[in-house]
């Protein structure tokens, strides 16, 4: 489970994030699972004192980070955007033209074709036509050895990437033809402290697993789990609901069934929650927010313990009240009178920061701390950086098990990837 702690930012984190402060460059923020890319973002949010807006590719992960998603901050239109016209409203490029540092997280799973949407609405909006991204400074977050950008599902638009981009990935985007990205690589795992673990890990993320690390990988994890505390990570969705319900049904006494409330507008594919969330005492549950009051942390681990109004929740033998939460989705407006950048809540979903956790996939593991799971392949991972995000999400070898031993053709490494990350990171600091 993962633990409340006051993170104090490391010499390397600190020197990033004075490097951020200090210049006007664009920067590509990378590390390995668990250097700490997150925390980073996190303190530069609450420390910047320029103006920062901050967003992300997916709903989800633009909520984690209390940001909102690229398409609504840049009103981009859905689907591919090739040079289709932009419509800005004078709102829109005020505000657009008032961001001095853009942040994007979770940068991986940004195409190409993004990429060089959001150059030319920033262009567009602060009437620059010829500078990259209008003259703002770009930073992204994010390690490409994890989530792959979405494929587009209209054949046609497959095409139109094929033909126009030499990959799906953000860094083969048209935009860096002309503009320059500084690469930057946080080097310390914090997530993982046992040396051998960080270097299988490593090894791993770059396809070079040799038969000695998969037999001490396979020996460490093919071993019956424990029945309580510790989750599944699966590939699919299916298999994930599978288990969460047949765990539920499994359970006796009665069900309850909370609805989210929702005022504004919310769209279902972003919901940070379960619409209608079942629950059981006895159910296995994971919070989905971190705590003010540090009692838990996004991806905590527990297990119901009474239903009555609130919910209660054991973890770690100490039982705590829960309250549903509110999650709120910003959006961004430029105040004229103050010249100030406003973020501010466009809707709000409410509902219990909960969701059933015998089981979630691996995608949305992806930036969680467990300190046991269990690892579902199924038969066979399916994108690249799958099994490395699933097994790098543990703190130790000891808090892994493994459904079946790993097979050489569970790691898949995309080859655009290697040939960016070898040549950035050679030339690099
Ligand atoms: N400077 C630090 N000192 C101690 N612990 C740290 C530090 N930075 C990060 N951590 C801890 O390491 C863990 C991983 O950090 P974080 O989630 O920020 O990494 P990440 O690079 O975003 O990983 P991922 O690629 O998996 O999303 C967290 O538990 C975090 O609290
Ligand atoms: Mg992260």
């Amino acid at each position: 489970m993962a633990r409340k702690k006051k993170v104090k930012l490391s010499a390397a984190q600190q020197a990033v994030f004075e490097r951020i402060e200090l210049s006007n460059e664009h920067l590509f923020i990378t590390g390995k699972a668990g250097t700490g890319k997150s925390t980073l973002l996190q303190h530069l949010a609450r420390h910047t004192s320029k103006q920062i807006a901050i967003c992300a590719p997916t709903g989800v992960a633009a909520l984690g980070v209390g940001g909102q998603t690229i398409h609504s901050l840049l009103r981009l239109p859905v689907g591919v955007i090739a040079d289709h016209e932009l419509t800005q409203s004078r709102d829109l490029k005020k505000m657009l033209a008032a961001i001095e540092l853009l942040v994007i997280d979770e940068i991986s799973m940004v195409s190409a074709d993004l990429m060089d949407g959001i150059d030319r609405a920033l262009r567009l909006a602060r009437r620059k036509p010829f500078d990259p991204f209008g003259g703002c400074q770009i930073v992204m977050f994010g390690d490409p050895y994890q989530l792959p950008p979405v494929v587009p599902r209209d054949e046609h638009e497959r095409a139109y990437m094929k033909d126009t981009y030499r990959s799906l990935w953000f860094f083969d985007a048209k935009v860096w033809e002309t503009a320059a990205v500084s690469v930057i690589e946080l080097n310390e795992v914090h997530r993982q402290k046992d040396g051998r673990f960080k270097e299988i890990l490593s090894a791993l993320r770059e396809g070079r697993v040799t038969a000695d690390m998969a037999e001490e990988i396979n020996a460490a994890g093919c071993r019956p789990a424990p029945a309580t505390g510790v989750i599944t990570l699966a590939t699919t969705n299916a298999t994930v609901n599978r288990i969460n319900a047949a765990r539920l049904a499994e359970l006796p006494g009665r069900t309850l069934k909370a609805r989210a409330e929702i005022t504004g507008e919310f769209k279902q594919h972003s919901f940070p929650a379960d619409e209608t969330l079942e629950l059981k005492v006895g159910a296995q549950v994971m919070f989905l927010r971190n705590d003010p009051d540090g009692r838990w942390v996004n991806g905590t681990i527990g297990v119901v313990s009474r239903i009555a109004g609130n919910v209660w929740v054991e973890i770690d033998h100490e039982e705590h009240e829960v309250e549903p939460t509110v999650w709120e989705r910003f959006q961004y407006t430029y105040d004229a009178e103050l010249g100030k950048l406003e973020r501010e809540v466009a809707a709000e979903f409410e509902q219990f920061p909960l969701r059933l956790a015998w089981a979630v996939t691996i995608h949305k593991s992806q930036g969680h701390t467990y300190d046991r799971a269990i690892v579902d392949l199924g038969p066979r991972a399916f994108s690249a950086g799958q099994t490395y995000v699933a097994l790098s999400r543990v703190r130790s070898i000891e808090g892994l098990y493994l459904t079946r031993p790993l097979k050489p053709s569970d790691v898949i490494v995309d080859q655009n990837v290697q040939r960016f990350m070898r040549t950035q990171l050679s030339l690099g600091d």
